[in-house]
């Protein structure tokens, strides 16, 4: 099996702050741990200790040959009050965005991941339309901060997994049902996008540059229904992905509003991503409201189905609301052994890489195995294991195989034969 990349192609990994720099941050995951909702109990606190290990983590992105690599910064450490900025941890993010930049890897800056401060979640974070200034003033200063060292930004990762896990599904803090505030927070989430798409923009070129891109991180899944023949099964997957995904782009994307959805700002149709970031994990399968797995299938460590054509049906799909580059902001699998990820990863890019649609980047979820929000520890994603006892990394099979799929180009005999042949998925059998 050999397959090879696109001319041009970029390979790295992805993470965020949360989920990797550890440190008794006041934010809306450590309330919620507090409040024990973290299935294995672990605390954010703890995370990769990233905020203390950045060189030697950049060091080992250096040794692994990556090209690229998507990061996020903390709010709540940045303005840890409402009137208050802290430099100091501006001044450590511009030297990790340094160090990076040295060694030609170069930064993609996501400004919001699922992290609010205390100060904001106590206001009602994005559920209120009064609230949203204090992201765009955020915004604002971390593009004054780091505009002369990243190019490249996510405004907001996920809106979709984020609002419906914290207001419809109510598992995520602040533990809502509603549909009504998930639809308000999605509204506002894009309001927040397009706003910041003009201000990145429109500050960066003040400060001279004219290579400033920005989108957001899509969670795209793809949604089948369970009997292809049933038409209630076939109208709830297509209600599911409107509902779930569909709207949101069209919103954030274009600024086209559609049911649930309403424009409260009179805001103007245009174009307001530069690419398309696609975070891409899994299909649902639909008979009725909730997602479902089909059965038979490949799944990973949390029960999700390994569906590798499904990140070009996905890419596809948005290709169809607006046509631009393709990156692939994250893609990856829970597998605490790392026993089938080099399959997962191998065969997710030999779908991009055989498809006529414009891929231009990946970035793998995760560079360091990290505290995954509910999951907490016990969810491993990265290229790298890391013993939370002791902090040490340790660079996994799949990391390996990535950094020489860098080197080749794309997928080798040799390298097929030594990392991806003999692996098995394990099944929902
Ligand atoms: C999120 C990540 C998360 C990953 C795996 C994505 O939904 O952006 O923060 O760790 O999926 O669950």
């Amino acid at each position: 099996m050999e397959f090879r990349f696109k001319d041009g192609f970029l390979m790295g990994v992805s993470s965020a702050s949360t989920q990797i720099e550890g440190g008794e941050i006041e934010n809306n995951w450590l309330d919620w741990y507090r409040k024990g909702h973290i299935h294995d109990n672990t605390s954010p606190a703890v995370a990769d200790d990233h905020w203390n290990r950045w060189e030697e983590d950049t060091q080992l992105m250096i040794d692994m040959k990556l090209q690229i690599s998507r990061f996020g910064i903390e709010w709540a450490r940045i303005q840890p009050a409402e009137d208050r900025i802290d430099k100091a941890a501006i001044q450590r993010y511009r030297k990790e965005l340094m160090m990076l930049r040295d060694h030609g890897i170069r930064p993609l800056l996501t400004i919001h991941h699922f992290s609010n401060p205390m100060w904001f979640e106590e206001k009602g974070a994005f559920l209120k339309r009064e609230n949203l200034h204090y992201f765009l003033k955020f915004a604002e200063l971390a593009v004054k901060c780091f505009g002369d060292l990243a190019s490249d930004y996510i405004t907001i990762n996920e809106p979709n997994v984020y609002a419906s896990n914290s207001y419809m599904w109510g598992e995520w803090n602040p533990g809502h049902k509603s549909f009504k505030e998930y639809a308000a927070v999605l509204e506002n989430f894009a309001y927040c996008h397009i706003k910041a798409y003009q201000m990145i923009h429109r500050v960066r070129s003040r400060m001279g540059y004219s290579d400033t891109k920005v989108g957001f991180a899509n969670h795209l899944r793809v949604f089948d229904p369970k009997n292809e023949k049933n038409p209630a099964h076939r109208a709830a997957a297509k209600a599911a992905k409107w509902a779930f995904q569909g709207a949101i782009t069209e919103a954030m994307t274009l600024g086209r509003f559609r049911l649930p959805l309403r424009d409260h700002w009179h805001i103007k149709e245009g174009l307001y991503t530069d690419f398309n970031g696609i975070n891409y994990y899994s299909r649902s399968t639909i008979e009725g409201l909730h997602d479902g797995v089909r059965e038979h299938s490949p799944i990973n460590d949390l029960g999700w189905e390994i569906y590798p054509d499904g990140i070009v049906r996905v890419a596809a799909d948005l290709m169809k609301v607006a046509q631009l580059p393709i990156w692939i902001t994250e893609n990856g699998t829970a597998d605490t052994n790392d026993s089938f990820r080099p399959r997962y990863i191998a065969e997710h890019l030999k779908a991009i890489s055989e498809s006529d649609l414009p891929f231009e980047r990946y970035y793998h979820w995760c560079f360091c195995d990290n505290w995954e929000w509910l999951e907490g520890q016990s969810a491993r994603f990265g290229l790298v294991h890391v013993d939370y006892d002791t902090q040490k990394r340790t660079v996994k099979d799949s990391g390996r195989m990535f950094t020489e799929m860098i080197e080749a180009g794309g997928m080798t005999e040799d390298i097929w034969d030594r990392y991806v042949k003999d692996v098995e998925y394990n099944t929902n059998d």
